[in-house]
Parts: C-alpha cells; sequence; structure tokens
C-alpha cells in the first residue's frame, strides 16, 4: 500500500492505496465520489473524465498513486454550491442528455475545451469532444450546449 495526499473538489485526503489503484476507482469507492462513473474501463468512452491540476484527463486511465501532490476536480466539484456552471446551465436548457450516463465526463471535457478556447466553432467542439461516447443523444444537442456555454449558436440540422 502507499500512502497517497490528494485535493479533490477543494478538500485534502491523505489515503492508503494499492498502487495498481486506478483514479476512478479510488475517487468512487474511497471518496464516494459516484458522480463519476465507469463506462468502459478501457479509455474509449470519457464517461470517467475529471480535472487533474486543470486538465481533463481519463481516470480509469491514470492511477491514484500519480494524483499524489495534485489536484483533482470531478462533476461533483464544478458547481458553485447552487449554482450550476454556465456549461451545466447550457445542458439542461439543450436538452444536452438522455440517461445522463455520459454526462459528467462530457461536462468535464467541455470545461476544459472552454478553458482552453473560449470561442470554439462546432468543427473544434466536435473534434475536441470525439473522445467522449454517448449512446443516446446523437450529440448534435451536446454541441449547441457547448456553442451556448461559449456564446455562439450551433449550425447544422436536427438532433439526430
Ligand atoms: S471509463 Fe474511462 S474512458 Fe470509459
Ligand atoms: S445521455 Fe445517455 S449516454 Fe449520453
Amino acid at each position: 500500500m502507499t500512502r497517497i495526499s490528494v485535493r479533490v473538489d477543494g478538500v485534502t485526503y491523505s489515503d492508503e492505496v494499492e498502487p495498481r489503484t486506478l483514479l476512478v476507482h479510488y475517487l468512487r469507492e474511497s471518496l464516494g465520489k459516484t458522480g463519476t462513473v465507469v463506462g468502459c474501463d478501457t479509455s474509449n468512452c470519457g464517461a470517467c473524465t475529471v480535472h487533474l491540476d486543470g486538465r481533463s484527463v481519463k481516470s480509469c486511465n491514470v492511477l491514484a498513486v500519480q494524483a499524489d501532490g495534485h489536484e483533482v476536480t470531478t462533476i461533483e466539484g464544478l458547481a458553485d454550491g447552487e449554482t450550476l456552471t454556465p456549461l451545466q446551465e447550457a445542458f439542461r436548457d439543450c436538452h444536452a442528455l438522455q440517461c445522463g450516463y455520459c454526462t459528467p465526463g462530457m461536462i468535464m471535457q467541455a470545461t476544459d475545451l472552454l478553458r482552453e478556447n473560449p470561442s470554439p466553432d462546432e468543427a473544434y467542439v466536435r473534434q475536441h469532444m470525439e473522445g467522449n461516447l454517448c449512446r443516446c443523444t446523437g450529440y448534435h444537442n451536446i454541441v449547441k450546449a457547448v456553442l451556448q456555454a461559449a456564446g455562439a449558436t450551433a449550425t447544422g440540422g436536427e438532433q439526430a
């Protein structure tokens, strides 16, 4: 076992973990941060996306020990109390989710996307969200929500 100290959603945790423990499992099973979900465990779906020192990472692709001494933000740490971020508001307003399973990862990835490029066009959004899979929505409203949060308007057809 290895002792790690990680700041997660503004709180510092110190825990013993096995060296093989994945960050997503540490978040869910040790910290109870079940807003971060596992969709595939093979780094394909993006459902487990969190921020590590402000950058989006797939937490099934990071060991908990790699987060030692670093800062993690999950979907549970994004809103300011009851106040949602503009992107979270946009997902709600644009009906950018159905079952919601992919949504935490989508929002964490899109938050990093907008941090890097506050004025993306639709092609940029689609390209930078390609690592996040959704089985329900057809993606149109997700892209629309990201563009709305950026103050832009989606182009293109109706939701698939
Ligand atoms: S659970 Fe991490 S990418 Fe699918
Ligand atoms: S809303 Fe169901 S997987 Fe995306």
